[in-house]
C-alpha cells in the first residue's frame, strides 16, 4: 500500500497533444491543420530531449525556456517557422492544457482513501499553476513539485529525492505514475512503486528498471494505491 501517491504532470495528466489539436480546430489554421500531430510529436521530443541534453551538459534552463526552443525547432521543421501568431497561440494553450477526462474522478477517490496526492514535474511553478488551476484540480492536490527547486530535471535521483523532502515519507511509501517510459525507469530505480501509463500502447523502454504496473489509462489508479 502507498500512503504519497504522485503523479507526473505532462503527457499523464495533461494532455500535451490537446494544443496543437485545439489550434488546428480555430478558423483560418488550415495550414496547421495539415500537419498537427507531427508538429506536436516534434514539439513533444525536442523538448523532452533538451531536458535530458540539458542535465547532462549541466546547462539547466527553466522548462517553459525549453518548451519554446522545442516549439521553435519543431514548427521550423513542418514549415510553419514563420506564423508568428500562430507560435503565440500554441504557447498560450499550453497555459491551460486539457487534463485527462477521468483525473478529477481518479483524484477524488484517491483523496477519499486518506492518501496524499501530489505532482513532480519537469514543468516550471508558473506552467504547472496554470494548468492545474485550468484542470480544477487543485482541491485534491497536497503539493505540486517543480524541479525548478533542484535546478535539473527528471530523471536525476535529486529531483525524486523532492517527495521525501517534502513528505517525509521512504521511497516504498510511494506510488510513481507517468506515462513516460524513461520516468518510471528512473523512478522505479529510485525505489518508488511505479505505474506506467501506456496509452499508446508502446513498447516497455528498455532501460534498467520495468515499471511495477502497467495501464491503459489512469481510471484504476485507486484500486492499486
Ligand atoms: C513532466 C514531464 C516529463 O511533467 O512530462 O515532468
Amino acid at each position: 500500500m502507498a500512503q504519497v501517491c504522485v503523479f507526473d504532470a505532462y503527457g499523464t495528466l495533461f494532455d500535451v497533444t490537446s494544443a496543437a489539436r485545439r489550434a488546428a480546430e480555430e478558423p483560418g489554421r488550415d495550414a496547421l491543420r495539415a500537419v498537427a500531430p507531427q508538429l506536436a510529436e516534434h514539439w513533444r521530443l525536442k523538448q523532452l530531449q533538451y531536458t535530458w541534453l540539458r542535465a547532462i551538459m549541466d546547462e539547466y534552463a527553466p522548462f517553459w525556456d525549453i518548451t519554446q526552443d522545442g516549439l521553435d525547432w519543431a514548427m521550423e521543421k513542418v514549415g510553419l517557422a514563420d506564423d508568428a501568431e500562430l507560435r503565440e497561440r500554441l504557447l498560450a494553450l499550453y497555459w491551460e492544457l486539457a487534463a485527462y477526462r477521468e483525473v478529477p474522478m481518479m483524484l477524488a477517490r484517491l483523496k477519499a482513501a486518506g492518501k496524499t496526492c501530489a505532482i513532480l514535474s519537469n514543468g516550471s511553478k508558473d506552467m504547472l499553476d496554470g494548468a492545474v488551476d485550468s484542470a480544477g484540480i487543485g482541491e485534491f492536490l497536497d503539493a505540486v513539485l517543480s524541479v525548478e527547486d533542484v535546478s535539473i530535471f527528471k530523471p536525476s535521483s535529486r529531483v525524486y529525492d523532492m517527495v521525501g523532502a517534502k513528505f517525509g515519507c521512504s521511497r516504498e511509501e510511494v506510488l510513481f505514475v507517468s506515462s513516460n517510459g524513461w520516468d518510471i525507469a528512473g523512478a522505479t530505480g529510485y525505489g518508488f512503486q511505479t505505474i506506467w501509463v501506456n496509452r499508446a500502447g508502446d513498447p516497455v523502454d528498455r532501460l534498467p528498471h520495468r515499471p511495477a504496473h502497467v495501464l491503459s489509462d489512469l481510471t484504476t489508479i485507486p484500486d492499486l494505491a
